[in-house]
């Protein structure tokens, strides 16, 4: 038996986003595709928003110290430049749930979703984009930010926050594939999308400086292991990266599937038919390491309805992570996609991402037994193997 043992303090969680399993959002960018019979439809998604304190107790149970989620952009300013205390309240509510159960908030700032008002004038491509988006977050952190260490509404605000979850990919499928919102295909729209989401990640680095100098500010960031495709590795996974290093606190790395050259035809898939190819996760950290940041994962996960792959999914993904880890790479917690079956954009509700079970009808959840093999990891902080 092998017995890898993490850090003290290592952080190990979920990861989830408000539009894949809040349910009652149907003011943003998805639902209004959805409407027009172009996108499936979240509708209730999970019922998050109304089963939130049993999620938080499942995040307990399953001893886990940590919790990735988003902020709805839509529901915190339904209107241009109107905002929602009631939709703020329910993220302070998180927020503060979380802590008092000793369990990191991580928190997303955009996951995807635009607010409809702002598609409507061109999402990212509008001139005054960087200032919608801006103020958007100087509002969530006025009201949700850890401000100084002796901060009394401590209890109520957070500290670890994402920018922007997976700018390529979001420049990928809304504008180069034209699979998502606003379904464009257009190389130009790439590099100029880019180059806004740069500025725009820059820009609240400005912000963070001067009024919140407290918090630790990152991205999630996809990366994916180009084994012999150097042209697609610096696109993919560098260049964005290359220009946001020096202002970030830390790196979120979302890791799902390798590109291999050749191609191995007796891969192993999830059900979404992604490789499952855990050394990747080695590669793609030990690429990381040259920015000198901490590192989170936070996300790496698998689609699989049968709970046939999921423990050893985690348990060798986990295996490598450790290896890069010995290797230097300063790696602090790990979070798995996702808590909760939920909302897979372009595929529905088929696919089964979720360490717990949820019946779309009832809303019931049920812990998979890959769950309680995950929850021993957190709560001795060691892989055994
Ligand atoms: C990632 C997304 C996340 C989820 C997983 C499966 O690319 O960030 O929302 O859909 O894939």
């Amino acid at each position: 038996m092998q017995k890898l043992e993490f850090p003290k303090g290592f952080l190990w969680g979920s990861a989830t986003a408000s539009y894949q399993i809040e349910g009652w959002i149907d003011n943003n960018d998805w639902a209004l595709e959805a409407r027009n019979g172009r996108v499936p439809d979240a509708g209730q998604a999970t019922n998050h928003r109304q089963l939130y304190e049993s999620d938080l107790h499942l995040l307990s149970e399953l001893k886990q110290n940590a919790y990735r989620f988003s902020i709805e952009w839509a529901r915190i300013e339904p209107e241009e430049g109107k905002f929602d205390q009631q939709a703020i309240g329910f993220y302070r509510n998180l927020i503060v749930q979380l802590k008092s159960r000793g369990i990191t908030p991580f928190v997303t700032l955009w996951h995807f979703t635009l607010p409809e008002w702002f598609y409507k004038m061109g999402g990212f491509q509008n001139k005054k984009a960087i200032f919608y988006f801006s103020r958007y977050v100087k509002y969530v952190w006025d009201e949700l930010a850890v401000r100084d260490p002796s901060d009394n509404k401590a209890g109520e605000r957070a500290e670890y926050w994402m920018s922007i979850n997976e700018p390529m990919v979001y420049v990928a499928e809304g504008y180069l594939e034209g699979t998502w919102p606003p379904f464009k295909k257009n190389i130009f729209n790439v590099s100029q999308l880019t180059k806004t989401l740069i500025s725009s990640h820059l820009t609240l680095c400005d912000i963070k400086r001067k009024e919140f100098p407290s918090i630790k500010l990152g991205i999630a960031k996809n990366n994916c292991y180009y084994q012999a495709n150097p042209v697609m590795k610096y696109f993919h996974n560098t260049y964005f990266l290359n220009r946001i290093a020096s202002s970030l606190d830390f790196i979120g790395l979302n890791y799902y599937f390798p590109h291999l050259w050749p191609k191995n035809p007796h891969k192993n898939v999830s059900d979404m038919g992604w490789e499952i190819y855990p050394e990747g996760i080695y590669h793609v950290l030990k690429d990381l390491k040259r920015y000198g940041l901490p590192v989170y994962i936070t996300e790496n996960g698998l689609a699989d309805a049968d709970d046939s792959r999921r423990e050893q999914y985690i348990k060798r993904h986990l295996l490598w992570a450790h290896r890069a880890m010995q290797e230097g790479v300063d790696l602090r917690g790990y979070f798995y996609w996702s808590l909760l079956d939920n909302f897979e954009w372009v595929h529905g509700f088929k696919e089964r991402f979720g360490l717990v079970e949820v019946d779309y009808k009832t809303f019931a959840r049920k812990i998979r037994p890959s769950a309680l093999e995950y929850a021993k990891i957190c709560e001795e902080n060691t892989l055994t193997l």
